[in-house]
């Protein structure tokens, strides 16, 4: 573990460590605190981590009838099911695991998600990837810190990096509901998750230089609880 700008950094040397490392603070969390909170991310790098929590539920090592799982974010206008980040938690992780059908929520099904959360309890451990443009969640360059879950319009950038899910450009969503950066800073726990060569020059950025909306995740570095876990050196 080391200390880089204000965030432990937890290196590790494989795409396989970093998903046991991250399965690791999961699986303590909610062993902890069984009524925990979550906020889970969707994307290519949390997939190893959520293989590993979903072979533990499937072997009845994890309990998680307590506790309550929030999506980060979702599209407004994905064209079928099997597109949205609903389907995608559900196929990768919540599926193989006992979490309650109520406690697995969506940003697009309610008006207020942040009262939502509040009155669950606040978020306890909320894990974040990074878009190459510095992105969390869908808070893209140019979101100001005081923003709460809020609609949003997809960069180019990101509409491109997402597009394997769609089998084409044209029908990538454009628009997105997410939490905002200040829902994500009130959760009690960060963890920030990136792997590949490709995600150190705006890992670098985020947490070695300014805090400023031109990269979102650089205001985790404002959180006193963040923790980061990559596969490369920073
Ligand atoms: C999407 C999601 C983000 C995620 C990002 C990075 O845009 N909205 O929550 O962090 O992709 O995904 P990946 O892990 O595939 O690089």
């Amino acid at each position: 573990m080391l200390a880089t700008g204000t965030s432990p950094l937890t290196k590790t040397d494989s795409y396989e460590a970093l998903s046991h490392e991250l399965a690791e603070a999961i699986v303590k969390q909610l062993r902890e605190k069984p009524t925990s909170c979550f906020g889970l991310p969707t994307g290519n790098t949390p997939i190893g981590c959520y293989k590993l929590l979903s072979r533990y539920s499937q072997m009845g090592a994890l309990d998680w009838s307590r506790a309550h799982c929030f999506q980060l974010d979702e599209y407004v206008d994905a064209a079928a099911d099997e597109q949205t980040f609903a389907h995608f938690l559900d196929s990768n992780l919540l599926g193989a695991t006992n979490v309650p059908d109520e406690n697995r929520y969506s940003p697009n099904d309610y008006n207020n998600y942040d009262e939502l959360i509040e009155s669950r309890g606040g978020l306890d451990l909320t894990v974040l990837g990074i878009g190459h443009n510095g992105h969390i969640a869908f808070n893209e360059p140019g979101t100001p810190r005081m923003s709460w879950t809020h609609s949003v319009w997809l960069t180019e950038s990101t509409r491109h990096a997402n597009k394997s899910y769609f089998g084409g450009q044209t029908v990538v969503p454009r628009r997105a509901v997410t939490m905002g950066i200040e829902t994500i800073l009130s959760s009690r726990k960060l963890i920030l998750i990136a792997s590949g060569r490709d995600k150190q020059e705006i890992l670098e950025r985020a947490m070695l230089g300014n805090v400023t909306p031109e990269v979102p995740a650089s205001f985790l570095s404002l959180h006193p609880h963040v923790t980061v876990i990559t596969d490369f050196e920073v």
